[in-house]
């Protein structure tokens, strides 16, 4: 490959933005925002993932992108189990994250444009257990990615 320092990196610059994104969501906007009424809640998670899943769809093109690259040019037969474990548990939080763009993402969005703080926090929670799972696996990946964990 010609620039393989170049795809790791644009695979890391993804993991980084994507895994650092939803543990600050969830491990500290989650816990601050709870102090807030829905009317203001749920607005506010509205507008924060207006923003961040622009970058995770980005990410997301630059991990799976660049994983495949690094596989293919040192070949799948070559490659270590690690690297396709990471592409099965990589392609599952992709997954994952459409699963949330496409389900409660959309019913948060019209939940909070018609005032339905009800419907919204309903929505919101969905996202949260699947925010929550995507960043367990997100460590496990990591995990599996730089310890190997005798793969
Ligand atoms: C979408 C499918 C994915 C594929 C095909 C893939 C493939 C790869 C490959 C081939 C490498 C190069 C390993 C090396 O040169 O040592 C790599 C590195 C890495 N990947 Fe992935 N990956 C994927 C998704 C992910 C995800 C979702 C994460 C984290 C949440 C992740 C985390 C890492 C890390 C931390 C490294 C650096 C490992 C090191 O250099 O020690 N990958 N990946």
């Amino acid at each position: 490959m010609t620039f393989p320092h170049l795809m790791l990196f644009l695979h890391l610059v993804g993991v980084v933005v994507w895994v650092g994104g939803m543990a600050f969501a969830y491990l500290c906007l989650r816990p601050a925002a709870t102090a807030l009424p829905p009317a203001q809640r749920l607005p506010l998670w509205a507008a924060v993932f207006a923003r961040f899943f622009p970058l995770v769809w980005t990410s997301v093109a630059l991990i799976a992108a660049s994983g495949v690259a690094m596989l293919v040019d040192t070949g799948f037969a070559r490659a270590p189990v690690a690297w396709h474990v990471m592409l099965v548990t990589g392609f599952v939080m992709i997954a994952v994250f459409v699963w949330i763009w496409a389900g409660p993402w959309r019913a948060l969005q019209a939940a909070v444009a018609g005032e339905n703080w009800a419907g919204g926090a309903v929505a919101l929670n969905l996202i949260r257990q699947r925010v929550a799972f995507n960043l367990a696996l997100g460590f496990v990946t990591i995990a599996i990615a730089t310890l190997g964990l005798g793969l």
